[in-house]
């Protein structure tokens, strides 16, 4: 089973603010829609409490220490291992983790292939992702750039690395 991450994040690595995403970029959440469906999709307990339900389509797993948390239609892990493990166990050809910050930054150095939307902005935020950039685990592989359009409030650019 391959690991992935995928995150949107601002030029000063923020990626969200008081539980929320600070942008409306249409094409990104397009471009997450059609990697994850089918997927497995991995989440700390905060940012799946941010979405409200589970995504369809797709096998969600919630990461929290509350031993009794039971969300319908969703799976609990009580770490990123279990998370990973359950995943496989489902049968996922690809887990995707998908936020917030503490879980990212667990995972960071366990994926396989990482998938970072470079939101072209500095924004105020209070929760950050690290930088792949002058990181020896990742090796940019590909790279498209998309303009600011009455859809997407900011340009951004989708960048693969791969481990
Ligand atoms: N821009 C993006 O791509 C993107 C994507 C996703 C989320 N976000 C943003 O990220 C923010 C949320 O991130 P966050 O860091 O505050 O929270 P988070 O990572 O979504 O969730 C944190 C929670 O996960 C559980 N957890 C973390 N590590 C664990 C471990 N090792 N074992 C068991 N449980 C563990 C804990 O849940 P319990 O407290 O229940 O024990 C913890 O409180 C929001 O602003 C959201 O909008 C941005």
């Amino acid at each position: 089973m391959q690991k992935l991450i995928i995150v949107a994040a601002a030029t000063n690595h923020i990626i969200g603010k008081d539980n929320r995403l600070l942008w409306r970029l249409s094409g990104d959440m397009q471009f997450f829609k059609a990697q994850t469906t089918g997927h497995a999709v991995i989440m700390g307990r905060k940012t799946f409490e941010s979405m409200g339900r589970p995504l369809p389509h797709r096998l969600n797993i919630i990461i929290t220490r509350d031993m009794s948390y039971a969300k319908e239609n969703c799976l609990t892990a009580h770490s990123l291992d279990e998370a990973f493990r359950l995943a496989a166990e489902h049968g996922a050809e690809k887990a995707f983790v998908i936020g917030g910050g503490e879980i990212y930054r667990q995972a960071w150095h366990q994926a396989d292939v990482l998938y970072l939307t470079r939101v072209a902005a500095a924004l105020d935020g209070d929760t950050t992702v690290p930088s792949p950039d002058g990181d020896s685990y990742w090796t940019e592989t590909g790279r498209t750039d998309y303009p600011a359009d009455e859809r997407n409030e900011y340009a951004y650019s989708i960048i693969r690395y791969q481990h």
